[in-house]
């Protein structure tokens, strides 16, 4: 029997020592004094067996293990209800951090960019979003059948034959018209294009727009200019190249490209093994751009260029997905 009253003992010592939280405490309250099956009753109930000779000892030893098993459990108790008050006012607790606003990755390049024009001796004008035929195509020389404006590309509102500016081209216009050359423009901004969602496409995107007029302008100074920015933008060990391409605002034109900056030109799996990436459209303005906004090609000429923003921004932060710059999860702005 004393055995027994040990043993029981040393199990309720393990059972309250492994008990966590309120709940669990019961529940080693009702196993050791429940009325029905609790441990320590039974023991009680045993002590008529016990012969009389031992009955005081024994007895001793119950009282013994019921009044230490009850204090125990009040303090364990009490314990528990001291941390749960005193945790809210615990001063000493270091505070939580509130969360902090992250600039975007397209805001970053974009910033970056219209300083190292700005530099240049650039204004920045962002145009309206919303434009008339003349400025996103005609005065750019499109064609009135030019694929371009077909229903598949271009967004039309229904007032005032009024749509959604397909590239940022149209502050082309609306700068010359506005202002007299010499001019240095970048605008930067977004643009609609009907195109479906995919990894790389979005139906809304970021175009940055530059461009240039003055006196003897030719396309040196535009592959310098552009060489320039790529460099300070992706690093200056990148080299560029120049590929024929046609605009209808630009003669002759040109799609650029630069060193992949994943394998730095070696070929990989991002650039298709070619070393190169695609990354703007550019060419010298067309002279009949100039001529639509009453600018004289013989004594002006100039460059024009248009970036992909969200696409830079994939490259430099590389990040595959073009949802991701719009979906504007804060845990993942946080990274940049
Ligand atoms: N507007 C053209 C596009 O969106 C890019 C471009 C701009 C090309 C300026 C030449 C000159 O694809």
């Amino acid at each position: 029997m004393l055995e027994d009253i040990q043993q029981t003992a040393r199990a309720f010592d393990s059972d309250l020592a492994s008990a966590n939280g309120a709940r669990e405490i019961d529940e080693v309250r009702v196993r050791y004094f429940g009325r029905k099956a609790g441990l320590i009753p039974a023991l009680f109930t045993r002590l008529k067996e016990v012969p009389k000779e031992q009955k005081r000892e024994i007895g001793d030893a119950l009282n013994k293990l019921r009044d230490r098993a009850e204090e125990a459990l009040k303090e364990k108790t009490a314990r528990l209800v001291t941390e749960k008050v005193e945790h809210p006012l615990d001063v000493t607790l270091p505070g939580r951090a509130p969360r902090l606003g992250h600039l975007h990755p397209t805001t970053l390049v974009r910033r970056e960019l219209e300083e190292i024009f700005v530099e240049m001796g650039y204004s920045l004008d962002p145009g309206p979003e919303v434009e008339t035929d003349w400025y996103n195509f005609e005065a750019l020389n499109f064609t009135p059948d030019h694929p371009a404006r077909d229903m598949q590309d271009t967004f039309f509102l229904d007032v005032d034959q009024l749509l959604l500016r397909t590239h940022t081209s149209n502050v082309q216009i609306r700068s010359m018209e506005r202002f007299k050359p010499p001019l240095r423009v970048l605008s930067c901004g977004r643009v609609y294009r009907r195109d479906e969602i995919t990894m790389r496409k979005s139906p809304v995107f970021h175009q940055a727009e530059g461009f240039l007029v003055d006196k003897g302008i030719h396309i040196g100074h535009l592959r310098a200019t552009l060489e320039q920015f790529i460099k300070r933008l992706f690093g200056s060990d990148l080299a560029m190249r120049m590929r024929p391409s046609y605009f209808p605002f630009t003669e002759p034109s040109a799609e650029v490209d630069m060193s992949c900056v994943f394998c730095r030109g070696k070929g990989c799996n991002t650039c298709s093994f070619t070393g190169w990436m695609e990354i703007l459209g550019s060419g010298m303005i067309h002279p009949q751009v100039l001529r639509n906004v009453g600018i004289d090609p013989d004594v002006w000429s100039g460059f024009a260029f248009g970036f992909g923003l969200d696409r830079a921004a994939m490259i430099k932060y590389d990040i595959p997905n073009i949802r991701t710059l719009f979906e504007n999860d804060v845990r993942v702005l946080q990274q940049f």
